[in-house]
């Protein structure tokens, strides 16, 4: 297949214009380095690499030969051109599934009808690029100055992972963490935006305050597991926000239980409604809770999450479900 892509590919652009092409099942994604000027060009390289059998969505994306233009300070408040509603997506601890309810939540919210941004805000482990698929590609600058969001399975995105280098990921600390921070999320050329999903660090620091401050928070969702040593971090994330103003849309509990594929047998592996109890005794609303599965896993891990790769199924439903209740609520 890929063969086949790339033969495509030269009819149009120069081989050291293709900087890669990518695979996953139907599914097929070119990068191309300084192309973006030629938009001819890319419409029909698309639509030719579409007649290709078992082809059935195709992405390009651009990568910038110029480098990345500096950091800026962190002043005032930080304007982020064209988003009219940012929502925070965060926990208190890491590895509870944070990420991957911020993408499915994105493109659940895509799916009614919004126009949607993800930004991957996670300085400790980015994992955004990995989850739609564009891992180790740069972000495009057509002026040397500002970035293109990425731009497939309907939603724009942009993550800090494109600009940390995954084998030295401590260097950014402080204000030069947030200086790229504020660089990647104000210099973006978002476009006209209803809601803005931001995937937060994990945990309370001075990082998390900082971003939750600069930015004008339409409001915070928070995601645990069901074990108590996790909500008592999910606790400490609602009273951070609480602490700056930031209103709590709610908490979702995640990997919440297990049904067994071959009996139906549901399993409360981690204890039962351990996020509705502690959302009922601190006042906040509880969202809904998406079982644990493997192929929620799988397809966040290969760059199709589960409400793009399977959108009639009970998990991209669970994902909707919370997705409705949170436009309800902005
Ligand atoms: N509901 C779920 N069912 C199965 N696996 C999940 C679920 N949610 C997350 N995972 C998996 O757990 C791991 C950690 O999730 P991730 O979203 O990266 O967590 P975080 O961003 O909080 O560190 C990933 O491998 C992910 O695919
Ligand atoms: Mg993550």
């Amino acid at each position: 297949m890929e063969d086949k892509v790339r033969a495509v590919a030269l009819k149009y652009f120069l081989p050291e214009q293709i900087d890669g092409i990518k695979v996953i099942n139907d599914r097929v994604i070119v990068t191309l380095v300084n192309a973006a000027e030629n938009a001819d060009k890319t419409q029909s390289l698309k639509q030719a690499i579409a007649e290709i059998e078992g082809v059935n969505k195709v992405s390009v994306v651009y990568t910038a030969n110029k480098a990345f233009s500096g950091l800026k300070a962190p002043d005032e408040m930080w304007q982020i051109r064209g988003v009219k509603k940012i929502i925070a997506v965060a926990s208190g601890k890491g590895g509870v599934g944070k990420s991957t309810t911020a993408v499915n939540l994105a493109l659940a919210l895509a799916n009614q009808n919004k126009k949607v941004a993800l930004f991957d805000a996670d300085i400790y482990g980015p994992s955004i690029p990995t989850m739609l698929g564009y891992e180790g590609v740069a972000p495009y600058s057509m002026d040397g100055h500002t970035f293109e969001p990425f731009d497939n399975m309907s939603i724009k995105s942009m993550s800090v992972g494109t600009l940390i280098d995954k084998s030295q990921p401590l260097i950014w600390r402080g204000a030069k963490a947030c200086g790229a921070l504020q660089q990647l999320l104000c210099d973006t050329n978002w476009g006209d935006i209803d809601i803005m999903v931001i995937d937060m660090p994990p945990g309370t620091g001075d990082i998390q305050i900082t971003l939750s401050q600069k930015v004008k928070m339409d409001g915070a969702v928070i995601v645990s597991t069901p074990q108590d040593i996790a909500l008592i971090d999910a606790v400490k994330g609602i009273n951070m926000f609480k602490r700056i103003n930031v209103p709590i849309l709610g908490l979702i509990e995640n990997m919440s239980y297990y049904i067994c594929e071959k009996c139906g047998h549901r399993a409360d592996i981690f204890g039962h409604a351990g996020a509705k109890k502690t959302a009922e005794a601190m006042g906040e609303t509880f969202l809904g809770e998406i079982p644990l599965h493997y192929a929620i896993r799988e397809n966040a891990d290969n760059g199709t999450p589960i409400v793009f790769a399977e959108p009639e199924s009970v998990y991209t439903e669970a994902y909707e479900n919370i997705a409705k209740k949170i436009i309800a609520k902005l």
